[in-house]
């Protein structure tokens, strides 16, 4: 009997400390998807002004993604969860076979929430803008649906090129600040915690090692089963990007950079900084640059296990990449996962601390105490 009540209360706690949602994110790998510029969202300035757009990076990049629906019925479309920019955006069944072939497309004609907006909408990428009009909808992710959501619905995506055209994301979910939001649309995250959806003003990427197993995004918390030991907690330094102070990086001991911020990005697949540092870094563990693109490196797969560390100090805190957190083998062709990128001021010189970073460290991203933590991932 005692035993009885004993499973029940237990049970219920389990259930009260997993008070967040998860949405499984699925991996995909190929050289191809790999080898590309990232982080071009970051190269003007932020969207201060409303009527500019926010440049984002190349989405060919894109590894992780995860289905969200929109409309009633639900229409479902797999998103890059990005926490670096702040949008939604899925492709219009009207955007033309040229720029959305393959991908799922919103269907306004079926659903029963959607609602008219029609302002134009832009977003300006790298290779080129992308651009629709604005709707609002449900929108769901997680098994929660958020009412009334201001998204773009794309009517080209030529811009975003071949790799957008084959890629297996339809569209991308910001996860970034509202400050950043093109055309000040409240976000699908914020609007979430306001409608009263998700209690804690937090989420949380378990980001998988192995493509076929399914990486997890929390909603209103984090996934304690995901990580070992406790979470470090870093201030952020702007409630723009996730952005932290950046206090050294040093390679078997020695500076790699002058640059004094990092901003942690899912939606960047391996880790950026400047140009010249990368350069130097590249020589120093004998990575050569990659012909098609020198901004980006290819490393002797035999190298893994000789290079040194690089290690990252956050405010404090340190973070070390060794040979096989930092190289990627691309089967038989390894790729140095640093790539070289010039932000200029106000924003740069910045390191972006990619999928390479976040793969090693679960990282959850808290607005309510604007911060992010970290912890060994598992
Ligand atoms: C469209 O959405 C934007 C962003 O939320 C809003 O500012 C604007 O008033 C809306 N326009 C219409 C016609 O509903
Ligand atoms: C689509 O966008 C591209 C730029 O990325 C532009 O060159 C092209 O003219 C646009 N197509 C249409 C039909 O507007
Ligand atoms: C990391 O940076 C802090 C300053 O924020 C400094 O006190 C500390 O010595 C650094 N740690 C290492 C191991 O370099």
């Amino acid at each position: 009997m005692k035993v009885a009540v004993f499973v029940v209360l237990a049970l219920a706690m389990v259930i009260a400390a997993e008070a967040f949602v998860r949405i499984p994110i699925k991996k995909t790998e190929s050289l191809n998807s790999m080898m590309r510029k990232a982080g071009q969202k970051y190269t003007s300035g932020f969207n201060l002004d409303a009527t500019s757009p926010v440049p984002i990076h190349d989405y060919s990049n894109a590894q992780y993604y995860g289905p969200i629906t929109v409309g009633t019925p639900a229409q479902t479309f797999q998103v890059v969860f990005d926490t670096g920019s702040s949008n939604l955006w899925v492709p219009s069944s009207s955007c033309p076979f040229t720029s959305c072939f393959f991908h799922a497309k919103f269907d306004e004609s079926k659903s029963s929430t959607y609602a008219k907006n029609g302002t134009t909408f832009a977003i300006q990428y790298g290779s080129g803008p992308v651009s629709g009009y604005l709707s609002k909808d449900t929108v769901g992710f997680g098994g929660v649906n958020v009412e009334n959501q201001v998204f773009a619905e794309i009517t080209n995506a030529t811009g975003l090129g071949a790799a957008f055209l084959a890629g297996k994301f339809d569209g991308i979910l910001g996860l970034g600040w509202s400050s950043i939001s093109v055309d000040g649309i409240p976000t699908v995250f914020n609007n979430a915690v306001s409608q009263g959806l998700i209690q804690d003003n937090s989420f949380a990427f378990y980001l998988s090692k192995t493509t076929g197993v399914d990486g997890e995004l929390t909603l209103g918390g984090y996934d304690q089963s995901k990580f070992s030991g406790s979470l470090t907690w870093i201030p952020l330094i702007s409630k723009t990007y996730w952005e932290v102070a950046l206090t050294a990086m040093t390679l078997g001991g020695k500076s790699v950079t002058s640059s004094v911020k990092a901003v942690v990005d899912s939606g960047t697949s391996i880790m950026a900084g400047p140009t010249a540092d990368v350069k130097a870094l590249a020589a120093l563990v004998g990575a050569s640059p990659y012909p098609l693109n020198p901004a980006e490196y290819t490393i002797d797969c035999s190298k893994i296990s000789s290079v040194p560390d690089i290690t990252i100090n956050l405010s404090g805190n340190m973070y070390t990449l060794s040979g096989s957190d930092y190289i990627i083998d691309a089967g038989g062709i390894c790729l140095f996962g640093f790539t070289g990128i010039d932000i200029p001021a106000p924003n740069g010189p910045l390191w972006i601390l990619g999928d390479v970073f976040m793969r090693k460290y679960y990282t959850v991203f808290d607005y309510a105490n604007a911060r992010v933590g970290t912890a060994l991932a598992l």
